[in-house]
């Protein structure tokens, strides 16, 4: 569920008509509902309930400080994987305390930075990081919170660049391996073992897979709970969105269709995970990205031309592959919609920015509303992983980004300056003779 629908002939955000948003901050512009955040995180929160549990929101899909800040407020702890990542929770207003760190390639200034603001856990993905986490740890004079991140090698069915939890990816300890690296880092004085993480992918749209993971792991998890009197296990994050039809599924009627039956929901998941979860008597964390802002922002682009060639229909917009590279890059769906409803039969188009490559397009050969120069496209289900992989790619600024709650929006990032892109840029002095 979502607050991006059709009111009259025009898609509002939540009360507001993104067309009055368009014309206040310009494109390319991402648009966050407020509302649709804080609900999907207060779902998942409700439907863990039953357990002693913290969400830790994997920012890395959007680290907006108003998206983060609404996430703070209601609680929830961040998944950081860097120090810069650490710096920007507590910018947010969000609690060191809260956060885990994860990630392959932690230096020592990080894990420095992290120690001294207390985080929860470090998810460690390598021995010789512990070995190192210990050092800095003991230098400090301080006990590192630890949980191994134990690849279960399992498969987790979603697309091969976001696929983590199988001997062919870089992530986490050989399942195999896992015992004895506890038993190991139990030596190391400055380390503390305080849980066991896992994350098997991400874009999961069943079950399954996370069931699976959670069965093979739970025995060992339990053993390790026992020897070392651990706190807490986490499943990790993962949990897949709606892409197609991400604008009927923002409709509550939408969810009692047929359609709607097979979608991973919070209530699903935990239907299946809790009666498995509940008798390891452990703290359970949970690291969802996508699933709370996935389906929660927009970017908006302005149509500059219409271009037809021998084959196609292309609509060229002011929005391109380093605003949302995830049609490049994974081949993402995202729903595209005008913002004023158009009438007349549907046209075969490619949605293409304006980067020089040919892989920068929004979508192939789909059947859209005629549009032409002048007329605005919404990309819908852009909050995860849109704003947070832009580049500055052909010397492009980022887009800016607006939040929006009930009637009222603010800027949450104003669009980047043209000048900005150069300013930490010098010409090397032999060049300036
Ligand atoms: N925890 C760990 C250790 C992760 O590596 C990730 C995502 C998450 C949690 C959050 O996963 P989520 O709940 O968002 O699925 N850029 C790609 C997705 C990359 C995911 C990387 N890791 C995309 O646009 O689809």
């Amino acid at each position: 569920m979502h607050y991006f629908r059709f009111s009259g002939s025009q898609l509002h955000c939540e009360d507001v008509a993104v067309a009055d948003l368009v014309e206040k901050y310009g494109t390319p512009l991402y648009v966050y509902s407020q509302r649709t955040v804080a609900e999907h995180f207060q779902k998942l929160d409700q439907a863990l309930a039953p357990l002693d549990h913290l969400i830790c929101f994997a920012m890395k899909a959007n680290s907006n400080l108003s998206v983060m800040r609404t996430l703070a407020n209601l609680g929830s702890g961040f998944d950081v994987v860097s120090a810069g990542e650490l710096e920007r929770v507590i910018a947010a207003g969000g609690d060191p305390k809260k956060c885990v760190f994860a990630g392959v390639a932690k230096t020592e200034k990080e894990i420095e930075y992290a120690l001294r603001r207390g985080i929860y856990s470090f998810n460690v993905e390598s021995e010789p990081e512990i070995v190192r986490i210990n050092e800095v740890a003991r230098r400090l004079k301080k006990r590192a919170p630890i949980a191994v991140r134990i690849n279960p090698n399992v498969e987790a069915h979603t697309h091969a660049k976001i696929t983590t939890g199988t001997y062919e990816n870089k992530f986490g300890i050989a399942f195999e391996q896992v015992e004895a690296i506890y038993e190991r880092a139990s030596k190391l004085k400055h380390i503390w073992l305080r849980g066991v993480q896992m994350h098997i992918g991400s874009q999961l749209t069943s079950v399954e897979p996370f069931e699976q993971a959670v069965k093979k792991v739970l025995p060992l998890v339990a053993k390790l709970k026992a020897k070392y009197n651990l706190e807490f296990f986490s499943p990790g994050g993962g949990l897949g969105i709606i892409y197609n039809p991400a604008l009927a599924s923002g409709d509550p009627a939408w969810w009692k269709s047929a359609a709607a039956k097979d979608i991973l929901t919070p209530d699903t998941y935990a239907a299946r995970l809790l009666p498995l979860l509940q008798p390891l008597g452990l703290r359970i964390l949970m690291e969802p990205g996508r699933f709370i802002v996935g389906n929660a922002g927009i970017l908006v682009t302005r149509v500059e031309y219409v271009k037809r060639t021998g084959k196609k229909n292309f609509v060229i917009v002011d929005a391109a592959m380093n605003d949302l590279i995830r049609p490049a890059f994974y081949d993402a769906y995202h729903e595209i919609v005008p913002l004023a409803k158009k009438k007349g039969a549907p046209v075969s188009s490619d949605v293409v920015g304006g980067i020089c490559e040919s892989g920068d397009y929004f979508c192939k050969d789909r059947p859209l509303p005629r549009v032409g120069e002048g007329d605005y496209l919404a990309l819908l289900s852009a909050g995860a992983y849109g704003f947070a992989m832009a580049s500055n790619y052909n010397a492009r600024p980022l887009a800016a980004e607006v939040l929006v709650k009930g009637n009222r929006h603010a800027l949450a990032r104003r669009r980047q300056a043209v000048k900005a892109i150069w300013a930490d840029e010098t010409v090397a002095p032999w060049l300036k003779q």
